[in-house]
């Protein structure tokens, strides 16, 4: 049986709903040894800022119950130094270029979006947990006035599809998701890490040498589930599911809760052809229920009344 498993997110047609989520991927290039980059849906680069950055003192990532902490902080090499030497690696991979961006005030949004925007991308996906370093810790992402501001803003100097990466870190993920879609965002995408910390009782420190970091893995995927299903009810752009996907039967159970495609982390850090085997099994999987097209489950969840 003939499995269609192209999917329409957020302004972007892909080949597949299978994204591979900023941060856990690098820029491909060194996943590229590993298979053919062209089965995925796309890419979404490591979170890029106008500068570049060397990110927090070690030790940055530590493992946890069913998942991991990291607090990389963004270590990258500057928007320019991206689209001088990534993107053209990007550009020829055979799937979706999505650049994902980070900054720390409105007009870092801007500048980056200016860039990017006469490049041959296919998305720009902006990261909302950031702290806005002029009013202090806030992140703008946890703001719903802070975020509209940066969607504006960013909608304002670019004709790409917009996507909006939003924190779990907040009291209601509805209303962020619904100021993004109000704001102009073609998609909105749940979720980034949850802040958590792992301490280290006899030495009396925490293990991370920034103190926190976000948590990822299959501990958060009953909250991302959660909040792709809550936000379903709540907005009429497409969601894009993240949060602790491993299989394929993970990937199934976001799209029926309401997402149109979906982005693997941290099981790339676990085993680089994570999504091999899931494209794989999601083949399988659909062909033993008789269902040709994985776009048609979107959204199919019947919840209890
Ligand atoms: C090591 C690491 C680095 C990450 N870096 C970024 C980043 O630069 N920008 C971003 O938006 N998300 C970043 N994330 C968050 C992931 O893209 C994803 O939203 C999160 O890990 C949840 O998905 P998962 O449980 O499948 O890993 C990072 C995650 C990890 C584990």
């Amino acid at each position: 049986m003939k499995i269609d498993l192209s999917v329409e997110a957020g302004g972007v047609r892909m080949a597949s709903p299978l994204l591979m989520a900023s941060g856990t991927f690098g820029f491909g290039r060194e996943m590229d040894a590993f298979y053919d980059l062209s089965i995925l849906g796309g890419i979404c680069s490591k979170g890029l800022t106008v500068a570049p950055r060397l990110g927090n003192d070690p030790p940055r990532a530590a493992e946890t119950a069913s998942g991991m902490l990291n607090s990389v902080g963004l270590q990258n090499p500057g928007i320019d130094a991206f689209l001088e030497h990534e993107l053209p690696f990007m550009r020829q991979t055979g799937c979706k270029t999505i650049v994902n961006i980070a900054g720390y005030s409105v007009e870092d949004y801007v500048a980056m979006a200016e860039k990017l925007t006469d490049e041959a991308i296919d998305a720009i996906e902006l990261n909302l947990s950031c702290p806005n370093v002029r009013t202090g810790c806030m992140l703008i992402g946890s703001d719903p006035l802070q975020l509209t501001e940066v969607i504006q803003a960013v909608r304002a100097v670019t004709d790409k599809p917009i996507w909006a990466k939003l924190t779990p870190n907040v009291t209601s993920i509805s209303q962020m998701a619904v100021a993004a879609a109000d704001a102009g965002a073609d998609a909105v995408v749940l979720i980034n890490t949850l802040m958590g910390m792992a301490v280290d009782w006899k030495t009396r420190r925490p293990i991370l040498k920034n103190n926190t970091g976000g948590l990822s893995g299959p501990a958060i995927k009953p909250v991302a589930l959660r909040m792709v299903s809550e936000v379903y009810q709540q907005v009429d752009i497409p969601i894009i599911g993240v949060g602790g996907i491993l299989c394929a039967e993970d990937v199934l159970d976001f799209m029926v809760a309401g997402a149109s495609a979906v982005q693997i982390g941290t099981a790339n850090l676990i085993s680089p052809c994570a999504a091999v085997k899931i494209t794989h099994d999601l083949r399988q999987l659909l062909g033993k229920e008789n269902l040709t097209r994985i776009s048609t489950l979107t959204g199919t969840l019947q919840l209890w009344s």
